[in-house]
């Protein structure tokens, strides 16, 4: 296996960062491919602790870090991100590059976001606020500032002042008014862009290079598979693919390239922002396991949405991203529920519905169908070998891979790296680049 991509099977936050963290060591270049800095992962070891938003996860351990073209970049954010991991003594020089070809996300997009936001009111989608939809706008309407513009001072001046010609004519209607002038931000891009000079390269040829000579990548997928523009609980989603299908497109590589995919699912779900959500606690203990499992948002420190697994979620993004392999996080904050309810499918209007539906308003409308599996009421936290879990426990860990179709090689038994079981007697384990 040359290259992996880790993905989200749920509404993100299923603990991707750690996954990455831990298996980052044994691949060359650990990329980005989508998203921006709306997703947030959360990596942490010994005592250390790393929130990242936009730096691939593989550069806390040396790797190459690439955020490819499909992702949209907020410069300042990202500076700051740098930044604040070269203050905690992590290297970020030769071994971070930013694609040419990546969108940035303006001030303009920011407050779009916000006045339209704000303008839903009850309707509202809960974005990150932090202009990932309108920035991809942008680059649908062919008007969008990439990377490679910022260093053509003219070409940079004339995209940014179309946009905010658009930009301005849209936020007054939305009652904003405190809107930047097209000076100011020309300038202020001009500052960051001379720190990221440095980083900033043709990643797609890179990599196809890279890869020609055999080298291993790690794709770093963000967000999770009900919140990708074409598959997820549309419209409450973010604004790019989250499937395998766009590591070729978000990193301009062949799709064949892509030799398989490890789907993240928590051992129960979570949700931020609105939009429907099957399985959804709104009672005692949905807050336990917002307590328990520690569920504010990493981005935007928002409290989670809280509910049992959905297996008809985790089936459906197992077949839709090509899972080869599962990884089961948060398994020990279930520790002391029993039983614990698991939902493999749904009811709507009396009949059985296998898969989510088209549209959000029959989505609410779901009844799920629970089976009751037994808890253990034990302690599993930082339990490292497959074979110290409670059988109860072992037996949820089957149930997953049952209904998704694939075999868990990673178990988590708590936010640091060291709290991992790593199933390495499985073939897909076999198959991963040794670890070094
Ligand atoms: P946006 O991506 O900021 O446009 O937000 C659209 C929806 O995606 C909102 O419901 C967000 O809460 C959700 N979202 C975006 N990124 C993440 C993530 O990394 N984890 C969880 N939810 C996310």
């Amino acid at each position: 296996m040359k290259v992996l991509t880790v993905l989200g099977g749920q509404w993100g936050d299923e603990g991707k960062g750690k996954i990455v963290d831990l298996l980052a060591g044994r691949f060359d270049v650990v990329a980005r491919y989508h998203g921006g800095h709306n997703a947030g992962h959360t990596v942490k070891y010994a005592d250390r602790h790393f929130a990242l938003h936009l730096l691939p996860a593989g550069v806390l351990r040396g790797r190459t870090g690439v955020i490819g073209p499909g992702v949209v970049v907020d410069l300042g954010a990202l500076l700051a991100e740098i930044d604040a991991v070269r203050a905690a003594g992590v290297t970020v020089g030769e071994n971070l590059l930013l694609s040419d070809r990546a969108h940035v996300i303006l001030p303009y997009h920011r407050l779009l976001d916000a006045a339209r936001e704000k303008a839903a009111g009850d309707a509202k989608l809960g974005t990150t606020l932090r202009g990932i939809g309108p920035a991809y706008e942008s680059a649908a309407s062919r008007k969008g500032v990439r990377i490679a513009e910022l260093y053509r001072e003219a070409t940079l001046k004339a995209r940014v002042e179309a946009i905010a010609f658009e930009s301005k004519a849209l936020l007054e209607s939305l009652a904003m008014t405190d809107i930047p002038g097209v000076e100011a931000v020309v300038e202020a891009l001009g500052e960051a862009a001379r720190r990221l000079r440095p980083h900033v390269v043709d990643t797609g040829l890179y990599l196809r290079k890279r890869l020609g000579e055999g080298a291993t990548l790690l794709g770093e997928g963000a967000h999770g598979v009900l919140l990708d523009i074409g598959a997820g609980t549309y419209p409450f989603v973010t604004s790019s693919h989250c499937t395998s299908a766009s590591v070729a497109s978000g990193l301009q590589i062949a799709p064949k390239q892509l030799d398989a995919s490890l789907l993240v699912l928590k051992a129960y779900t979570t949700r931020v922002g609105s939009g429907p959500f099957p399985t959804e606690l709104s009672d005692a203990t949905g807050e336990y396991l917002r307590k328990r499992g520690n569920e504010y948002g990493t981005s935007t420190g928002r409290p989670r949405r809280t509910g049992w697994l959905d297996l008809a979620v985790g089936r459906f993004a197992a077949d839709v991203t090509g899972a080869d392999a599962i990884a089961i996080t948060k398994l020990d904050v279930l520790d002391d529920i029993d039983p614990i309810p698991v939902c493999v499918g749904y009811r709507l209007d009396g009949k059985l519905v296998e898969t989510l539906p088209a549209l959000v308003e029959d989505v609410a409308r779901l009844e799920p169908v629970l089976e009751k599996l037994p808890g253990w009421k034990a302690k599993t936290t930082s339990v490292t070998r497959f074979s110290d879990l409670p059988p109860a426990a072992r037996r949820y860990v089957s149930f997953i891979e049952e209904k998704t179709g694939a075999p868990a090689v990673f178990v988590s038994t708590g936010p640091r790296r060291e709290e991992t079981i790593f199933r390495d007697d499985l073939p897909f384990a076999a198959a991963l680049p040794a670890d070094p």
